[in-house]
């Protein structure tokens, strides 16, 4: 139970990464405030955890602040807010990229991050609470994939706005940093890299464990991360990548 009596906001927690957060957080102890898009999903998540949602669009401030008030009308405070709603824009080379499509991945990846932190971070402030800060950012804040810029760019500003943040709140005893998955067996993973045979192998060739990763290795992660076992930690962008980023070569995948 290290999160015992904690109380928790988590965006996207419908399914994927979110969602094993929540389950996560909910076995160690944690209340959560649970907010999705999808308003079906979120409320069978609901009804089994048995924790409170709001549907809320994180890229748009007046659904954030709703969220915010609403956790602070059931709980009175907010410990650990997770920034985890993320979308990847449908894979186009840079020369036919639409600015609809950047604009709509950096606002529901980045901007929702700025957005929730900033609305978290002032109840913490406002209230004393020494919270932790965790955005989802991603392997591609380092790693280009030509196709998939407004992803890349939105996951690369995560990891400074993350390192920005910390700086900013450290002198109110808030931490702020982020987890850097490789490729998780989610939706947004089956349908952006692990789509057929030659997409899969063509992943698992950059993954020196030659596997994919589990949403509840992400999990595990960002337990650690909010609680006070990581009270040392702010600013930094923790990789979970099955060895990703530390390639030089690719393995060869046999089956
Ligand atoms: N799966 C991976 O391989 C992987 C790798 C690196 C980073 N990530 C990041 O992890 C996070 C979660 O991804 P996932 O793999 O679980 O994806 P997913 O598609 O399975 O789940 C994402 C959830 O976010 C919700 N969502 C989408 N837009 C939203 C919005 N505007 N407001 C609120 N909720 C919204 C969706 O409804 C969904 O429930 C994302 O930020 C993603 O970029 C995933």
């Amino acid at each position: 139970m290290r999160l015992k009596g904690k109380i928790a906001i988590i965006t996207g927690a419908a399914q994927g990464i979110g969602l094993a957060i929540a389950q996560r957080y909910v076995a160690e102890g944690a209340s959560v405030m649970l907010s999705d898009v999808n308003e079906q999903a979120l409320k069978a998540v609901a009804s089994t955890l048995a924790m409170p949602f709001i549907v809320a669009d994180a890229s748009i401030k007046a659904d954030i602040d709703a969220l915010i008030a609403r956790t602070i009308q059931d709980f009175g405070r907010i410990d650990i807010m997770v920034s985890n709603a993320g979308v990847i824009n449908d894979p186009v080379d840079f020369l036919n990229l639409k600015e609809e499509d950047y604009d709509r991945v950096m606002a529901i990846n980045l901007k929702s991050q700025f957005l929730g932190g900033q609305a978290a971070a002032r109840e913490m402030v406002r209230l004393g609470t020494q919270g932790v800060i965790i955005n989802m950012s991603s392997v591609n804040a380092r790693l280009a994939i030509p196709t998939l810029m407004p992803y890349a760019v939105s996951k690369a500003g995560s990891t400074q706005l993350t390192n920005v943040m910390a700086i900013g709140l450290a002198e109110h005893g808030i931490r702020v940093v982020a987890i850097g998955p490789g490729t998780i067996l989610t939706e947004l993973a089956r349908e952006a890299a692990l789509q057929d045979d030659a997409s899969r192998r063509r992943v698992l060739s950059r993954t020196p464990m030659r596997r994919a990763g589990e949403p509840s290795e992400i999990a595990s992660i960002a337990v650690f991360l909010a609680s006070d076992d990581a009270s040392y930690i702010t600013g930094q962008t923790i990789y979970a990548d099955g060895g990703r980023l530390g390639l030089n070569y690719t393995v060869p995948v046999n089956d």
